[in-house]
């Protein structure tokens, strides 16, 4: 009978402190959060988007990189056609276009999720993705020749500490920082870190001679970008709410220099050349997000940081929607006065800015 009794009362602590955990955790989501509206004019989807639009890049101001068709680990997919990287060229006039991929690369499992650009010294465009083939993760090398609108594939890079990689940066012809969105690969323990606020996400550095990690604490890195004059990072620290600042030091270690909190769960960050202003798509509703109920959809929400380096920095909330129009925005970037909002597995919008 003190056996059943002492039994009873840890089911009865154990029980609370879960529904604690999943408390705290809808708190952590912004799972009460409402949304206003706050639309911008002249909004239209851009067409031929239909699976997604997870990442976007602007290279030069000239053409806008979008990647389609994630397939996430861990969640559910709604859509098995392969993934595919488009390029938008405002002017001319015309809808993406899809890149051709060359070289030996298995199409029919690409799952894109964070790209980036990096342009050599003789003017060689790199386009870097992250790729989740059969739930692995894993990142792709591709050189980009704009003339034949192709993509060529040059490498596939495996790690262990790349083990979760959500967002990359390119540095280098070969070298990258990479943002791990879990600690956990076991998807029975992301949950848990979750519940239990596990600050254990961390930046990897690589390149062909060593792959370390260079920052951690972070509950969820998501998106990571870097300065115009490439010597601070952005990272966004998901579940925190927050856009982290990091100076490069020597080695490529990275440290903290500050945090901005932005209220909502930011995703990719993307950092507009002329001003250096970061802007980010970002979840407003974490539970949303996660329920994806079609009759109380996740809404979508565009934020900008405006002279992050100084003492005050500013933050602006530049888009809203309830996702009447638009469902999980994940990234936001300034194009030819236009405004281009692309969503994890939804659409993506073309907005005036201007
Ligand atoms: C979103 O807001 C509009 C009004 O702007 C409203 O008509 C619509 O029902 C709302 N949708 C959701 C899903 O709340």
């Amino acid at each position: 009978m003190g056996k059943l009794v002492v039994l009873s009362v840890v089911v009865a602590v154990l029980a609370l402190l879960i529904g604690e955990r999943f408390y705290a955790l809808r708190n952590t989501a912004l799972g009460f959060r409402e949304l206003t509206q706050n639309h911008l004019p002249n909004c239209e989807l851009i067409k031929g988007l239909e699976i997604g639009a997870e990442d976007i890049t602007v290279i030069e101001y000239r053409l806008a990189v979008i990647s389609t068709g994630l397939k996430y680990p861990g969640m559910p997919r709604l859509s098995d056609a392969p993934g595919k990287i488009y390029v938008l060229n405002l002017a001319s006039g015309k809808d993406p276009t899809e890149l051709h991929i060359k070289g030996d690369f298995d199409a029919a499992s690409f799952g894109p999720h964070g790209i980036s650009v990096y342009t050599d010294e003789d003017g060689s465009r790199y386009l870097f993705v992250v790729n989740h083939p059969h739930d692995n993760s894993q990142v792709e090398i591709f050189q980009y020749i704009e003339e034949e609108n192709t993509l060529v594939h040059m490498k596939t890079i495996k790690h262990e500490l790349l083990h979760n990689v959500n967002d990359i940066v390119a540095v280098g012809v070969e070298n990258f920082y990479a943002t791990n969105d879990h600690y956990f690969t076991n998807e029975y323990l992301k949950l848990p870190e979750m519940l239990f606020s596990l600050p254990w996400c961390n930046v990897v550095y690589y390149s062909p001679e060593a792959v370390r990690e260079v920052a951690g604490g972070f509950f969820g890195a998501n998106g990571i970008n870097i300065s115009p004059d490439r010597k601070h990072l952005y990272v966004s620290d998901l579940m925190n709410h927050q856009i982290v600042v990091l100076i490069i030091q020597k080695d490529n270690v990275l440290s903290r220099v500050k945090e901005v909190a932005v209220g909502s769960l930011c995703d990719n960050i993307e950092v507009e050349s002329k001003t250096g202003d970061l802007w980010m798509g970002c979840h407003p509703n974490g539970v949303k997000f996660f329920l994806r109920d079609p009759n109380d959809p996740p809404g979508s929400e565009v934020i900008r940081i405006q002279n992050i380096h100084s003492d005050e920095p500013v933050v602006t909330q530049v888009y809203s929607d309830n996702g009447s129009v638009l469902i999980g925005s994940s990234v936001a970037t300034p194009y030819r006065g236009k405004l281009l909002i692309g969503s994890v597995y939804q659409k993506a919008l073309m907005c005036d800015l201007e």
